[in-house]
């Protein structure tokens, strides 16, 4: 055993650091019994909005709804292909289906992990309606070109931004970037809730209508169904939290960048491939990512030292069982398969003591060539 135990996150740390401030807003949606949507998840919307440098803000129960509901509000369905990436969690792939349209699948660029923008146009059909890139471990895809691409085939852009609270693409937003942006506020999230939680973030004002009526049944107003909606609206708590938590993102975001620098550091001299961080790129290390050849011994050694470590993502989504009838097989796309057999991610969460970072660079060297 490594002298201490390092999880991969500590959400229970966080909440200590931050304790009277979130007992107070939870204490107010008691009082008020506003549990679904609200006075402080308006607040919130409006200042995650402002945050993002969108006009608005549409917060909702998850990051999948968040997905669904941007795809529909384009006007996306049966028929229409939406262009995005098998390296990502399967939730990107996923609501695609949701809304009747189907996936196609790009490879990622291997050193940013993120939608490779040469190899987008190759995959343009007449049918091709959006295309949905992932802003993977807190790092945005490279935009311009992917805009500029977007531009030239009349194609939305949807920016997943699930893994990316307060990242930025050349100085601008995760949120501001494409047509729409989807957050995910789940609570290991950079941006985390107590609970599930999500968000369109467009400045587009018919989406945002749109995207309004749908997460609440489709209401224009009580009990009149002007869309076939949905009951994907975000509890109170959850706003209250997530009003709170925003207030600390920057502050907590630098921490992880220089926790970052430090493993990037300490590991300098390793067999093992650090993330890099493109130039275009704030990034906000949602996930620290390093590649090993022998990621499997690595992960094993650092679990029975006692550090905690994930696998983000073990299998690509074109390779799951429940996404064979999308007919891509192995080898279809070979850098996302490769970091599937590689990546193995470190614990990193802006509450880290020197200790924990010590002892997990302890155990990884301990257990890779140096040089
Ligand atoms: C890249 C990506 N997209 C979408 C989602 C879905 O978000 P949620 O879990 O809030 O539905 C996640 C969440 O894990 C994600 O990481």
């Amino acid at each position: 055993m490594a002298d201490i135990k390092v999880p991969y996150l500590d959400l229970k740390a966080q909440y200590q650091s931050i304790k009277p401030e979130i007992d107070a807003a939870i204490a107010r949606v008691l009082d008020s019994c506003q549990f679904v949507l609200g006075a402080e998840v308006a607040s919130f919307e409006k200042d995650f909005a402002s945050y993002c440098g969108a006009a608005e803000c549409i917060a909702l129960n998850s990051g999948t709804s968040a997905l669904h509901l941007a795809l529909l509000a384009a006007g996306i369905g049966p028929g229409d292909e939406v262009i995005t990436v098998p390296f990502t969690f399967v939730a990107s792939v996923a609501a695609v289906i949701y809304g009747g349209a189907r996936p196609v699948l790009v490879d990622i660029d291997p050193r940013s992990f993120t939608m490779d923008p040469a190899l987008i146009e190759a995959a343009i059909t007449p049918r091709t309606k959006a295309i949905l890139p992932v802003h993977l471990y807190g790092q945005t895809a490279d935009m311009d070109p992917i805009l500029q691409i977007a531009r030239r085939h009349n194609l939305l852009v949807i920016e997943d931004a699930a893994q990316a609270h307060g990242a930025k693409y050349e100085g601008r937003r995760a949120g501001s970037i494409g047509d729409m942006a989807c957050f995910s506020f789940y609570p290991g999230k950079n941006l985390g809730a107590y609970g599930e939680g999500g968000a369109v973030t467009t400045s587009n004002p018919d989406y945002a209508r749109t995207i309004r009526m749908l997460r609440d049944w489709g209401q224009d107003r009580k009990y009149h169904h002007l869309l076939r909606g949905y009951n994907y609206r975000m509890e109170g708590f959850q706003g209250a939290v997530l009003g709170v938590k925003l207030r600390h993102l920057d502050r907590w975001s630098e921490a992880r960048r220089s926790i970052a620098q430090k493993y990037n550091m300490l590991l300098a001299n390793c067999e093992v491939e650090t993330p890099t961080e493109m130039p275009w790129a704030y990034h906000v290390y949602h996930v620290y990512t390093l590649r090993a050849d022998d990621r499997d011994s690595l992960n094993s050694a650092l679990s029975a030292e006692g550090i905690q470590t994930g696998i983000h993502y073990p299998m690509p989504v074109h390779l799951q069982p429940a996404y064979r009838d999308l007919s891509y097989g192995p080898g279809a796309f070979p850098h996302s398969e490769k970091a599937a057999s590689q990546v193995l991610s470190l614990p990193l969460f802006p509450e880290m003591t020197d200790a924990q970072i010590n002892a997990v660079m302890r155990v990884v060297r301990a257990n890779v060539h140096t040089g």
